[in-house]
């Protein structure tokens, strides 16, 4: 019991702690340090430390019971527990997540108060550009490389008429939600901006999932996602921090949480 209440001190949804060490660089050597000390406690119950040590496994790879702990089902075996979950105790796989959605309250859902999908045009003598804040994942690509068209300070935001056409082409292809897209002649060239690569994954620094290449998503009736008007089915960006307030998709909340991640 000792030792059960000691796991719980560390940990805020089981004991509301102010010292919870989970999601930081504590959470391993603080379990690490704690299996030590449960193992040792358990050996000298049964008089035999030097050689008692828990069954563990590679459940990071085998995802399923070792047989051990499920066969033969029953008092016989110690490693059995008769409260287990059932579909685990039959031969299932372990859980996908490791829990923190429950944490956290995670919730899928769109906020009420997201920024509204919405495509706006802005007309220019050249090409005009068209923009769905909604779904803007604040990379700030575009203003960090044309400042003069993408503009942060001023209202409204974009001159479409701020650079030539060539850069203003070149700046709208390399936003990587998809938020950006541009017109000539009142014509759209979605498939322009989207280009032919390897469907891919990568994680942003601090920021979302990048999806480039066209990959499909699926809701969780594995029905097609619904996507942003005008928005790119051949990159968008998934939200990481789990913050977003236009689930699935990043909504830039990550910038104003400050989300860090330590790996990337
Ligand atoms: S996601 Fe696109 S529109 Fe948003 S800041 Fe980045 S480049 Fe600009
Ligand atoms: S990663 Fe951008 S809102 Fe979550």
């Amino acid at each position: 019991m000792i030792q059960a209440d000691m796991h719980a001190l560390f940990c805020a949804s089981c004991n509301n702690s102010p010292t919870d060490i989970h999601g930081s660089w504590t959470f391993f050597p603080w379990h690490r340090a704690y299996l030590y000390y449960f193992e040792r406690i358990l050996g000298s119950l049964v008089n035999d430390i030097n050689n008692f040590r828990l069954p563990y496994w590679d459940w990071e790879n085998i995802r399923a019971l070792p047989s051990a702990y499920v066969s033969p089902s029953g008092a016989g075996n110690s490693l059995w527990d008769a409260s287990r979950d059932a579909g685990l105790a039959g031969g299932g796989n372990l859980p996908s997540g490791d829990g923190t959605h429950a944490r956290i309250d995670f919730t899928g859902k769109k906020e009420p108060d997201r920024v509204a999908d919405r495509r706006d045009t802005y007309v220019g003598q050249q090409v005009s550009i068209l923009d769905n804040r909604g779904i803007c994942q604040h990379s700030g690509l575009c203003t960090d490389t044309l400042a003069a068209v993408f503009r942060l300070t001023q209202d409204p935001w974009i001159d479409p008429n701020g650079a030539n056409r060539e850069e203003i082409i070149a700046a709208v292809k390399n936003c990587p939600s998809g938020a950006l897209s541009y017109a000539i002649d009142s014509i759209e060239c979605r498939e322009e901006v989207d280009q032919v690569r390897e469907p891919t994954i990568t994680v942003s620094k601090d920021g979302p999932y990048r999806i480039t290449g066209g990959i499909p998503l699926e809701d969780e009736q594995g029905k097609d996602e619904q996507r942003a008007q005008g928005s790119s089915r051949e990159h968008y960006a998934l939200c990481r921090c789990g913050q977003s307030k236009n689930k699935p998709f990043c909504s830039g909340m990550h910038w104003y949480v400050k989300f860090h991640e330590d790996k990337n």
